[in-house]
C-alpha cells in the first residue's frame, strides 16, 4: 500500500509506541487520525477483554442490546439524538453506504464532492474521491461532479440541474491538507440541499469523535446534515465506522446490511472510547491544546500557516515536507503524518496529549529545522 518505514512497533500505551528494537517514538500521528483515546488505554483493554470472555460476534439477525446501548450514547454525547445508527467497519464502508442511502431516499445518481476530497476506496466512495490515481476505470462509471469550496455559483448551477442526490463533503478535509469551506458556504450548501431535496453527507471519519474540538467537524458551522460518516477514532484501532441516518430519512428492511458490523466487538470498543472521551474531557483538551499547540508554532519563522482545527492539524512550509518527516521519525524518534498537500505536515495525537507533549514535539521540530 505505501513505501514502509524502517521501524516494527511490537507494544504501544498513549501518546509512546516501542519498536522491537526497544526504542520508543512519540505518536503525533495515531496511525492516520486513528488512536483517540490513547494506545492501550487501561478502560479499553478492560472493556474488549470483557467483552470477549462473554460474547465477540454474533451476525445481525439476532437482539444485540449492546449497539442500541452505543448509538443511544453516542446520540446523546453528539448531541445528534436525531439520528439512527447503522454499523459497518470502515470509513470507506460508512461512505458507501451513505452514497447509497442518499441515491436510495432521492431516486437520483450524480454526486457532488469537493475538490481535494478523500472518502475511501471503494466503488462510490473512491469516485467521489479527487485522486485519478486512485479511481479504476470501473469507479470512473460513477457520476461524480467536483467543485471548489466557497463557489456558492457552481454549486447552485450544478445543484438546479435536478440529477443530483448527495453534496459530500469533510467537515476538515484530512488527506487532502486540512482545507475547510467558510460558515457561510456551509450554510449556503445546506439551504441549496433542503430547498432541492438533496441529502447533505457530512464524512466526519477523521474530524468526527471530538477531534476538532467539538465532538463533529460540522458542529463548527451550526449546519443539521442528513447523514454523518464515522469510522477512525470511534473504535481507538479497533476496525468500527458506522453511518448516522437522519429519522426523516425512512429505515426499511434490506436497504443496508454487513456481516460484521456491529458486533459485540466493535461495539465495547466504541462505548469504551465514549466514556473516556466524556470521563477525561478529551474534547475541551483537544481545543485548549489546539491554542497551545498554535502559540508555539507562531514562535517558528519556518511555518508558514498553522491549518485545522482542535488536533487535527497541520503544519504548511514553503518546502515539502516528505524529508523532515524522515528526519523527525529517525532521529527524533516522532511520528507525524504527510498530505496530498505536500507542503503540509500532518498533526494527528491522542485527544490526551498534554503540553509537555507538545513541548517535546516542537523542540524536536526545531532541531530538524
Ligand atoms: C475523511 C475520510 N473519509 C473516509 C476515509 C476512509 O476510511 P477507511 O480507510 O477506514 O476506509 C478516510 C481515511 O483516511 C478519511 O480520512
Amino acid at each position: 500500500m505505501y513505501p514502509l518505514y524502517e521501524v516494527t512497533p511490537v507494544s504501544a500505551k498513549g501518546i509512546v509506541v516501542t519498536d522491537d528494537k526497544g526504542q520508543d517514538y512519540l505518536d503525533f500521528y495515531g496511525g492516520h487520525a486513528v488512536i483517540s483515546i490513547g494506545h492501550s488505554h487501561p478502560h479499553y483493554v478492560n472493556r474488549l477483554k470483557d467483552q470477549l470472555d462473554k460474547i465477540g460476534f454474533y451476525s445481525n439477525s439476532i437482539q444485540n442490546p449492546l449497539q442500541v446501548e452505543l448509538a443511544r450514547k453516542l446520540g446523546e454525547q453528539s448531541d445528534c439524538e436525531q439520528y439512527n445508527l447503522f454499523m459497518c467497519s470502515s470509513g470507506a464502508e460508512a461512505n458507501e453506504n451513505a452514497l447509497k442511502m442518499a441515491s436510495f431516499e432521492t431516486g437520483k445518481a450524480r454526486v457532488i464532492a469537493f475538490n481535494n476530497s478523500f472518502h475511501g476506496r471503494t466503488s462510490a466512495a473512491v469516485a467521489a474521491t479527487d485522486n485519478p490515481k486512485i479511481n479504476a476505470p470501473i469507479n470512473q462509471q460513477q457520476k461524480v461532479t467536483f467543485l471548489p469550496f466557497n463557489d456558492t455559483e457552481a454549486l447552485t448551477r450544478e445543484i438546479e440541474k435536478g440529477d443530483v442526490c448527495t453534496v459530500i463533503l469533510e467537515a476538515v478535509q484530512g488527506v487532502g491538507g486540512l482545507d475547510e469551506p467558510s460558515t457561510e458556504f456551509y450554510s449556503t450548501i445546506e439551504t441549496l440541499c433542503k430547498k432541492h431535496k438533496v441529502i447533505l453527507i457530512a464524512d466526519e471519519v477523521q474530524s468526527g469523535f471530538g477531534r476538532t474540538g467539538k465532538f463533529f467537524g460540522f458542529q463548527h458551522h451550526g449546519i443539521t446534515p442528513d447523514i454523518i460518516t464515522i469510522a477512525k477514532g470511534m473504535g481507538n484501532g479497533f476496525p468500527v465506522g458506522g453511518v448516522l441516518i437522519h429519522e426523516d430519512i425512512k429505515a426499511s428492511y434490506g436497504l443496508l446490511g454487513t456481516t460484521f458490523g456491529g458486533n459485540h466487538l466493535a461495539c465495547a470498543a466504541s462505548m469504551a472510547v465514549l466514556e473516556v472521551l466524556e470521563k477525561e474531557g478529551l474534547i475541551e483538551n483537544a481545543k485548549h491544546m489546539e491554542g497551545y499547540f498554535r502559540s508555539l508554532a507562531a514562535a517558528i519563522p519556518q511555518i508558514k500557516r498553522v491549518k485545522g482545527r482542535g488536533l487535527m492539524l497541520g503544519l504548511e512550509f514553503d518546502f515539502e515536507v516528505a524529508d523532515l518527516r524522515k528526519r523527525l521519525i529517525h532521529n527524533q524518534h516522532l511520528f507525524t503524518g504527510g498530505a496530498k498537500n505536500k507542503y503540509v505536515l500532518r498533526i494527528l495525537p491522542a485527544l490526551n496529549i498534554t503540553k509537555k507533549d507538545l513541548d517535546v514535539f516542537f523542540e524536536a521540530l526545531k532541531a530538524e529545522l
